[in-house]
């Protein structure tokens, strides 16, 4: 057992060490994805994450995932047909978010609609392997589907029908902003993709691999884990990086205003990690777009907060093992895509899908329930009293 071990005594007197949260509890095997937190490395079966955001796409990421090696040519060009194919989705899956109240937000609005996709899925019981990677394909086509459609819902609009001319992240972006984006926007949203597609056991794996343990199914364990991703300490928290940067509004500012969270004992947003204790591949390849896209855009702004915030960090938090996690950087690069705060929770879901899905299968190749103990504090004894007999305290 590793990380924070704490030790209770329970009801009846037993003495128990475990680790809250879960922290260093190995709880199955993977093949998917190592990383090693200390010396700040991740790779996806093997390789590494600087590799894959250089040379591969989502779509060739997103195979590699789930199915376990590099596509060849040919594989590779059936898979971008069957992803493209499944784009669409029915419409009455727009109707329901129609009918949400405008003020749902847009993760919540997700994890609806992705859940009503199971039922208009005929085969949603057939609990066959093959079926559950036609489902994986499904959900990873459409997901961007159903993102995009729910942003252009909320403002009002019709969503925008898939472009199959496009790419995986062109086709996005074409989606959620109108317009076809420029190669290099395409391509910067792509490694965005690639890079939040997997990560380990973080929470919202976890959820799904749990929710499937019970042999329930796939689109359950994905409409968990989008709940599971929602959460400020998880998904959320490259909104609050960018709510937090349009706050300090300036670099000049950004010191007074961090020091000041600091002292309050406040969560800076986008740092920190429960695995990593080194900067987050991620991060830095992100920090690099977004710099790149800043001179682009000719608004270097939000990234010279970010880089102020950073420097700020390091000084202050660097030494508990606090540095920029891969929310930091994608604040600003969605920004400089033009890309609204409250869609940046649910890109990570259109990335993430691939991670979910890979390990949902590979949770059902040698599946054991999951039911964890607790260590029991309530009272050791209690009678039942009848309602009569009960008295207001
Ligand atoms: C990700 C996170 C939940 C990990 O939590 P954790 O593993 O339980 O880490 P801990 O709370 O044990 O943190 C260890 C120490 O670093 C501090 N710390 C951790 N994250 C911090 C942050 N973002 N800002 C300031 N201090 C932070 C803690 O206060 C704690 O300090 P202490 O030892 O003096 O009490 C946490 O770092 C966090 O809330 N980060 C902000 C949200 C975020 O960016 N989430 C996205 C993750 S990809």
């Amino acid at each position: 057992m590793a990380g924070k071990i704490r030790e209770v005594k329970d009801a009846f007197g037993k003495v128990h060490q475990f680790a809250e949260g879960l922290e260093g509890v190995i709880a199955t095997t993977t093949e998917i994805c190592f990383i090693d937190g200390q010396a700040g490395k991740l790779m996806y079966r093997g390789i590494p994450i600087e590799q894959l955001a250089e040379h591969s796409t989502y779509e060739e990421t997103s195979f590699f995932l789930l199915y376990g090696h590099l596509p060849t040519s040919r594989e590779l060009g059936d898979f971008i047909r069957r992803l493209k194919s499944h784009r669409a989705v029915a419409n009455e899956v727009f109707d329901i978010v129609r009918n949400l109240p405008k003020s749902a937000a847009p993760m919540s609005m997700l994890r609806t609609a992705i859940s009503s996709l199971g039922h208009f899925d005929q085969d949603a019981e057939d609990d066959s392997l093959e079926k559950h990677y036609q489902r994986a394909e499904h959900l990873i086509a459409a997901f961007p589907t159903v993102a995009a459609g729910i942003q252009r819902i909320r403002k009002g609009l019709e969503p925008i029908a898939p472009d199959p001319e496009l790419g995986h992240a062109a086709n996005f972006l074409y989606m959620l902003n109108g317009e076809r984006p420029t190669d290099y926007a395409a391509r910067v949203m792509d490694v965005a993709l690639i890079l939040h597609a997997e990560h380990g056991f973080n929470a919202s794996t976890f959820t799904a691999r749990v929710i499937i343990s019970t042999l329930s199914d796939m689109y359950s364990a994905v409409t968990g884990a989008i709940g599971s991703l929602k959460g400020p300490l998880h998904g959320g928290a490259n909104e609050r990086v960018m709510r937090m940067l349009m706050e300090i509004g300036s670099a000049d500012r950004a010191e007074d205003i961090i020091l000041q969270k600091l002292r309050n004992k406040d969560k800076i947003m986008g740092f920190g990690h429960r695995v990593y204790r080194a900067l987050d591949p991620r991060a830095k390849i992100l920090m690099q777009f977004s710099q790149k896209l800043a001179e682009q855009v000719g608004d270097t702004r939000w990234y010279d907060i970010s880089k102020k915030i950073q420097e700020v960090m390091e000084r202050e938090v660097g030494h508990k093992g606090i540095y920029p996690n891969v929310d930091f950087f994608s604040a600003s690069l969605y920004y400089y895509l033009g890309i609204e705060v409250e869609m940046y929770t649910p890109i990570f879901a259109v990335s993430r899908v691939a991670g979910w899905t890979a390990h949902v299968v590979e949770q059902l190749k040698h599946n054991r329930i999951f039911r964890p103990r607790s260590v029991y504090l309530g009272p050791a004894h209690m009678d039942y009293v009848p309602l009569d007999q009960r008295t207001e305290s």
